[in-house]
């Protein structure tokens, strides 16, 4: 069931939209060589801490029954699409492609939002992958208006990656979100223009390309997390949680 949320809970959605919004952007200003993605989560993790907010991703159940997620933050480098674990192994380096994906608890309601940073110098390919899975996100975002079709975003998104000669993963998706992490509807980066739910006033998403440089397919490494590309090729992410409000999509996980 598709849930509409009410100006009080949109409210409290702004608050744990905001403070995703803020740890993330704190986070990614720390991505330098030599810094580990560990040290990162211990960062966002002390932020939670600091700003009375718990973390949306830890301990959330592995989709097949495997272990739960072990940490507050996903940290996914060069070939790892999405739920890259911050081990004290993984240390950044130049060339390095670094997606963040953060998600917060607050007052009831979650926020959940993703980017990617590039640690210079890195190739014209590698740059044009970034700047195309931010402005895919950015078009999905202007498809979620009331009277909208949830396949119109989707098929927005795709069209506008694969004209860049990219590829977006097909086997995750974004999701409704509100009391839950994951609520319906499942918000697909690929889709056929006027199928779907239509998007109605209070409805809350998170939209989050997750493109890749060749191939689309994906495969799950040993540590039963981490989503990597088959061909071994660099992938990039970005999410944002909006609300249709008056008619348009609001971000909620920006900064005031
Ligand atoms: N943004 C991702 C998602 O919405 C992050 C989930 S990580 C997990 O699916 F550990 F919570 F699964
Ligand atoms: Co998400």
């Amino acid at each position: 069931m598709i849930t509409i949320k009410s100006e009080e809970e949109i409210e409290k959605m702004r608050e744990a939209g905001r403070i995703t919004a803020l740890i993330l952007r704190e986070v990614a200003e720390r991505v330098k060589p030599g810094v580990s993605a560990y040290e990162l989560n211990e960062y966002a993790e002390r932020r939670l801490k600091e700003l009375r907010a718990a973390p949306a991703f830890k301990g959330y159940p592995h989709p097949s029954g495997g272990r739960k997620y072990p940490a507050a933050l996903c940290v996914s480098v060069n070939e790892e699409v999405v739920h890259g674990i911050p081990t004290k192994e993984k240390v950044f380096k130049e060339g390095d492609i670094v997606s963040l994906d953060f998600g917060v608890f607050k007052n009831g309601y979650y926020g959940d939002s993703a980017l990617t940073v590039g640690i210079e110098p890195l190739s014209k390919r590698a740059r044009q992958l970034i700047k195309t899975t931010r402005e895919a996100l950015y078009q999905g975002i202007k498809k979620a208006v009331a009277g909208a079709r949830l396949g119109d975003l989707s098929h927005v998104v795709q069209t506008y990656v694969e004209r860049r000669g990219f590829s977006v993963v097909r086997d995750f998706a974004g999701h409704g979100i509100g009391t839950h992490l994951h609520e319906e509807p499942q918000v697909p980066n690929f889709g056929i223009p006027g199928r779907g739910p239509v998007f109605k006033e209070g409805m809350t998403i998170a939209i989050e390309p997750m493109v890749n440089m060749g191939d689309w397919r994906v495969r799950v490494k040993s540590d039963g997390w981490t989503v990597v590309t088959v061909d071994g090729l660099p992938s990039a992410h970005f999410e944002h949680t909006v609300v249709i409000r008056d008619g348009e999509a609001e971000v909620l996980t920006v900064v005031e």
